[in-house]
């Protein structure tokens, strides 16, 4: 088995090549393999010789991609599709902004897409394309990314908790945390299977309850955070995002709770 994990600069890319230390495996940059050009790919699939194809890429700028549909569609749908046409087991990674939030309890793999916003509705088209030229390709949905060595809405939250003395902040949209190491250790389980499948930390929770919760742990652990006050509000972002996205994950393996992760990711960073 060799693995080959495309997008290693970023969060999940990181985090899985961490999590592959007993197994051979090559990552490429985008410099070393576009998936935007086909070319490109097949000569880094030739080099690599690879037994499965795991896709960490992604257009994320979730409200950059609403000026800029062309970039968002050409990496998380036509670049997807160049994948599967390389004829190799392709593991490709989703998101629950395929949904619209109308439900309101967690969602299932056949609950319906429909993506509000043009990353969403690209990320959707990727997994129609990458499933009509590879069938047995395995799709795994997972929401709300957080980890070491990258930008993301947890490490956001709490530089904003360290840097302010009153926060204003989302008590508006729920979603499911996940832990990119535990995703990690997720995708190798699930290497050979197929089809659509949901990933994410056990739990829901909107910005507000997580930062509640930073409040608490930095109380018990004696974390010095600045802010003393939070204020729900109501967010308004360029790109409309679903205001309810937990996944439901019984496919997978049982993951622990936000918290506990969480808990995890602030003793690994400070
Ligand atoms: N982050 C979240 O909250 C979240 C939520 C739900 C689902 N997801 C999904 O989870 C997956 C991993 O996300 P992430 O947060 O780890 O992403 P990320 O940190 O933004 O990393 C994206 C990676 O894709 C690479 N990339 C972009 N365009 C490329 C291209 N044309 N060819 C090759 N590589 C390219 C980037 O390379 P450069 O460094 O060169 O730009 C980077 O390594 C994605 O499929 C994403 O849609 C993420």
């Amino acid at each position: 088995m060799k693995l080959w994990i495309l997008g290693k600069t970023g969060l999940l890319g990181k985090a899985l090549a961490e999590a592959c230390k007993e197994i051979d495996f090559v990552a490429t940059t985008r410099q070393e393999a576009d998936i935007t050009n086909l070319d490109s790919l097949k000569k880094a699939f030739h080099e690599i010789q690879p037994t499965h194809i795991i896709n960490c890429t992604a257009f994320n700028d979730v409200d950059g991609a609403e000026n800029t549909p062309d970039l968002a569609f050409g990496v998380n749908s036509l670049g997807v599709e160049n994948l599967g046409k390389l004829g190799r087991k392709v593991i490709h990674i989703s998101t629950d902004y395929v949904f619209d939030g109308t439900k309101k309890v967690p969602y299932v793999e056949e609950d319906p897409c429909n993506p509000l916003n043009i990353y969403g509705k690209s990320k959707r088209e990727g997994e129609i394309r990458l499933l009509n030229v590879q069938p047995d390709a395995l799709i795994i949905r997972t929401s709300w990314l957080f980890g070491k060595g990258g930008k993301n809405l947890i490490s956001s939250l709490l530089h904003l908790l360290t840097s302010q003395k009153e926060l204003k902040i989302a008590a508006d949209q729920i979603g499911s945390p996940t832990y990119a190491p535990d995703l990690a250790h997720a995708i190798l389980s699930l290497l050979n299977h197929t089809g659509i499948v949901h990933f994410a930390n056990v739990g829901e929770a909107s910005r507000l309850e997580i930062a509640q919760y930073f409040l608490k742990m930095a109380k018990e652990k004696q974390i010095p955070l600045s802010c003393q006050s939070l204020i729900p509000i109501k967010m308004h972002f360029p790109a409309q995002r679903p205001d309810y996205s937990a996944l439901r994950t019984d496919k997978t393996l049982a993951p622990r709770s936000w918290q506990k992760a969480v808990e995890e990711y602030i003793d690994a960073i400070l």
